[in-house]
């Protein structure tokens, strides 16, 4: 198959974002407070959260999930993007970094937009259904530890609306899915969803080499 792709060299990266970004003063802020950090490059990428932030606003959001918030980047990003009645449910273990994105949420003003839910992540997605939200949400985040993607995706269908969007987020793993060699839990758990949403009939799909390549899957 011919590879249509343009190379991406850093010249052209550059130019891409001078042309496209529109990064709020306060996520970069956030970007740049988050850099001090030893898990920096946990956090999205900027492009990727005006990406998200359209996104959400192209499937008319108001009700999101997020699993992995680290200092809050991805789910700013998003609930900026929402009307005043939007809301983000954001779900995270580390209370000291989820401590860096309530700060942020307080300054950009959308601090009661969205909800913290410090705890497993499986185990917040089990109680959203158990307290009858499925089918409630019309956007869901994931990007929190590899090893529970399946799990977080499966629950995550059952929460969604039909028409609603699941953003998966590291499905390219630095490149390593496409590596054989590469073995441990981490990399096989993305190549066997990656394989699993490719012929998934439940959902429309798309896989985007966008930084750290994301799948689009709409629920049908
Ligand atoms: C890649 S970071 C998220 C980055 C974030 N979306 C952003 O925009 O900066 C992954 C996050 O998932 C969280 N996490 C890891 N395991 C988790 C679990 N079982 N339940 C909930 N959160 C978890 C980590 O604490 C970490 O903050």
């Amino acid at each position: 198959m011919p590879k249509r792709h343009i190379a991406l060299t850093e010249k052209l990266q550059d130019y891409v974002l001078d042309m496209s970004l529109r990064e709020p003063v306060l996520l970069r802020r956030l970007r740049q407070e988050t850099a001090r950090l030893p898990m920096a490059g946990m956090q999205i990428a900027p492009d990727q959260g005006q990406f998200m932030a359209l996104l959400a606003r192209l499937v008319g959001a108001r009700r999101c999930l997020e699993i992995g918030t680290f200092t809050g980047y991805s789910a700013l990003a998003v609930a900026l993007a929402l009307p005043p009645d939007g809301r983000v449910i954001a779900c995270d273990v580390n209370p000291e970094t989820t401590a860096i994105a309530r700060r942020y949420w307080a300054e950009a003003g959308v601090a009661e937009r969205i909800e913290l839910r410090l705890a497993p992540a499986l185990e917040t997605l089990d109680a959203l259904i158990a307290a009858g939200e499925a089918g409630r949400f019309d956007f869901v985040f994931i990007d929190a530890d590899k090893e529970n993607y399946d799990g977080y995706y499966e629950r995550a269908l059952r929460l969604l609306r039909a028409g609603g969007l699941v953003i998966l987020d590291n499905v390219l793993w630095g490149g390593w899915v496409a590596d054989r060699r590469r073995t441990d839990p981490e990399t096989e758990a993305l190549r066997a969803l990656n394989a699993k949403l490719h012929r998934d009939e439940r959902i429309d799909v798309s896989l985007l080499p966008l930084a750290d390549g994301i799948t689009l899957a709409r629920k049908r």
